[in-house]
């Protein structure tokens, strides 16, 4: 039988850099991935295809609304959807086989089959070719990742009522789209379709859409997506969702009990994730998952079964693929008797719609509960050159700073360019800056993030510039 030091269930985010980080550490490493590609939910049917159909779609919306502000008359658009979705392919592919080069630069032994626990240090492949073969290691990391999670009273068709995975290739661009779920992804997709001329109608739970984010955050997101065409029902629960051949009628009570119909070519679901962990054997080991799913693990990511670690969306946690992979790289260190750190508070949210939506550190809802006592100072695109100059007005900063010391405890921005200007926000959270160290530190004329400068001036004693 094969020995490794260390095999990687699941070849996602997580996986895949785990693997990576522990050859990189000189341990054997053997990766077991059940489908033909490698990476996971994240470059196949998540993070790349979304954002490329998302970039396509926003070409498109902008040579429509907004290109002939600036002098440019373009004439007989066309969107030809097929040439999009096989684009979209193509940036899968270009991905996907990105990974399986580096997994042989790393020399990293790839098993495609599915895994499944023969005990606490074996592996069985139910291998593609039909075979079964059994691999040994000494440290096994499972990153099995997630599913959508499913209504228990609604049937997901996948042709009328679908999840991501089906939205990421529709068959035609449909006319109009329902997406039960205020959420990244029926934000994300829901934007994709809206801005191709379909009639996107979202109806959520909730008083309000990304609810884990800033209130002030999601507030300004539905009222520019409104104005992009969405159509929004808060506190709406709905009930049921019914496909025929060619339509999906949902059904949904209002916060007075009221029983309201939606009609739509497509119904997306978008409720959330779920761990999956089927068929991986975790009963013949002793690993019991919890309530929601999720593997349980201790502060070295290591389960009730010593040597056996899980990593990403398949423990607690935001499912996000960079949070996966900073377990991935921890994990590896850890295996290799490093003393590696995650700071969870750190790990940035982003939505990208457009105008992108991003925070970091704590909300200001959360520091209300924790009744730490905090000011904030905010700062409109609209009052920036960069932002004149392109015509991308819409959003602003806000930044969250303890009342007292002045350390910056959250950073919030909608606007442009809002998922690349969060790591500044990252690096202030990371070494403890105050908000009047980021204000007095140059920041280049004109870019987006002079917004993060001006917020901080003006959650210092109010003193922003240009507003
Ligand atoms: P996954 O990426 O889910 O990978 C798990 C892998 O394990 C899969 O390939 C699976 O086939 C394999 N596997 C499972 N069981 C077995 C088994 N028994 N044997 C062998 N292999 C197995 N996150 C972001 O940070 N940014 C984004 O922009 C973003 N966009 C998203 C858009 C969509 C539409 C979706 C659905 C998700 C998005 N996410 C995004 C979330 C992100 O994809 C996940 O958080 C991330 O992929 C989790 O990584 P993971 O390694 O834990 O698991
Ligand atoms: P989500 O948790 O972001 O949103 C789900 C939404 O559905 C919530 O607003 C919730 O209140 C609502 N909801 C739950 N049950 C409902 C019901 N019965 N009826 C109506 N609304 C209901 O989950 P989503 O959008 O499915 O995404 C799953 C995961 O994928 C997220 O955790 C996210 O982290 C990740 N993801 C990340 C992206 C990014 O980083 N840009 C993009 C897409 C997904």
């Amino acid at each position: 039988m094969e020995k490794y030091e260390v095999i990687v269930i699941g070849s996602g985010p997580g996986g895949y850099v785990a693997a990576i980080r522990a050859a990189q550490l000189g341990k054997k490493t053997a990766i077991i991935e059940k489908y033909s590609t490698m990476g996971g939910t994240c470059l196949n049917v998540g993070c790349i295809p979304s954002k490329a159909l998302l970039d396509s779609s926003e070409h498109y919306y902008n040579v429509t609304k907004s290109i002939s502000e600036h002098g440019i008359t373009v004439k007989d658009i066309k969107v030809d959807f097929s040439k999009m979705i096989e684009r979209k392919g193509e940036v899968v592919k270009a991905n996907t086989s990105g990974i399986e080069y580096l997994m042989k630069k790393n020399k990293i032994t790839s098993y495609q089959g599915v895994a499944s626990f023969e005990n606490t240090n074996t592996v069985n492949i139910a291998l593609a070719t039909g075979e079964n073969t059994s691999i040994q290691g000494d440290k096994i990391i499972i990153a099995t990742g997630s599913k959508p999670t499913q209504l228990p009273f609604l049937q997901i068709d996948k042709k009328r009522i679908i999840t991501s995975t089906e939205a990421l290739s529709l068959p035609t661009l449909p006319k109009s789209l329902i997406v039960i779920g205020g959420g990244v992804i029926g934000l994300e997709l829901g934007s994709v379709y809206a801005r191709l001329g379909a009639e996107v109608t979202v109806i959520e739970y909730l008083d309000r859409i990304i609810p884990g984010m800033d209130d002030d955050l999601g507030k300004e997101l539905q009222r520019i997506l409104k104005k992009q065409g969405f159509k929004f029902n808060l506190q709406h629960k709905v009930t049921s969702a019914i496909a025929d051949d060619d339509k999906v009628v949902v059904k949904a009570s209002n916060k007075k009990g009221e029983e309201q119909s939606f009609e739509a070519e497509y119904c997306l679901v978008a409720v959330g994730r779920r761990p999956y962990t089927e068929g991986l054997g975790l009963e013949k080991i002793g690993i019991t998952t919890n309530q929601a799913g999720q593997i349980p693990v201790d502060e070295y990511l290591e389960t009730t079964v010593k040597g056996i670690y899980a990593i990403g969306d398949v423990i607690q946690g935001a499912m996000l693929a960079h949070k996966a992979s900073e377990e991935g790289v921890f994990v590896a260190e850890v295996i290799a008797g490093q003393k590696p750190h995650i700071n969870y508070r750190l790990i940035p949210g982003v939505v990208y719609t457009w105008p992108e939506v991003a925070g970091v550190g704590y909300t200001e809802r959360e520091l209300k509960e924790t009744g730490r006592e905090y000011k904030t100072g905010s700062f409109p695109f609209r009052a920036l050159g960069r932002s004149r100059a392109s015509g991308d007005i819409d959003g602003s900063v806000k930044i969250i700073a303890d009342k007292v010391t002045d350390e910056v405890l959250g950073v919030h921005i909608i606007g442009a360019r809002a998922a690349d200007l969060i790591a500044e926000g990252v690096v202030a959270l990371e070494y403890r800056a105050s908000a009047e160290d980021i204000a007095r530190m140059s920041h280049a004329h004109p870019t987006y993030a002079e917004a993060i400068k001006e917020a901080c001036l003006a959650a210092t004693d109010n003193r922003a510039i240009h507003n």
